[in-house]
């Protein structure tokens, strides 16, 4: 048990097919970030919630998160996502839709006296609307904590308040749906969560 991410049981979903996931995906993209070597994160919008709500076994949440969206990390091996913090997001829950177990999630501290850089100082924009608010960090300006390889049909809960990178190994694009919160604490949503 750490404060940064806990993999939760993955009992509250439908096992459902890859088409069934993918339906809940808009192509209203909500935002986009490039990271280093070609990766770059996709938030998408769902289609309906109501098409969600189907994918639900039981329920989860006795806090609901306010945004859930459909993500892509696309990347060829060897590139990812730099150390960062998500802006206006405290708690992600994360259901791995299409995961290899080869990319890497890690969570880290700041080194003494190291400040973030804004989103634009360290990389290209390709649409964000909140991207001066993005923090991001050198590998060399932080050293890790913890880490852990997502596989398909897993669910985790991770504190996107602390830096954290994705590593990928694989070529094969992550696809996951993210429930996301902002006025509540990590240790607060773990503990109201029906597992
Ligand atoms: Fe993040």
């Amino acid at each position: 048990m750490n404060n940064y991410f806990q993999k939760i049981p993955n009992d509250f979903l439908t096992t459902g097919s890859i088409e069934d996931w993918v339906n809940l995906k808009s192509d209203k993209i909500f935002s986009q970030y490039n990271g280093y070597s070609d990766c770059k994160i996709t938030y998408h919008e769902l289609t309906d919630i109501g098409n969600l709500k189907k994918m639900f076994k039981r329920s989860l949440f006795s806090i609901l998160p306010l945004n859930v969206r459909f993500v892509i990390v696309d990347g060829k091996e060897d590139s990812g996502l730099p150390p960062h913090i998500d802006h206006n997001i405290s708690v992600s829950l994360n259901y791995y839709i299409n995961a290899s177990n080869i990319d890497t999630t890690i969570f880290y501290e700041p080194k003494p006296n190291q400040a973030p850089y804004s989103y634009n100082d360290v990389f290209e924009n390709v649409y964000n609307p909140v991207k001066d608010q993005e923090k991001i960090y050198k590998f060399t300006q932080v050293d890790e904590i913890e880490r852990f390889n997502a596989v398909d049909d897993s669910a985790y809960i991770l504190n996107v308040s602390k830096i954290h990178s994705v590593i990928k190994k694989s070529s094969i694009p992550r696809i996951f749906l993210s429930f996301l919160w902002k006025d509540h604490s990590y240790e607060e949503i773990l503990k109201s969560l029906k597992i």
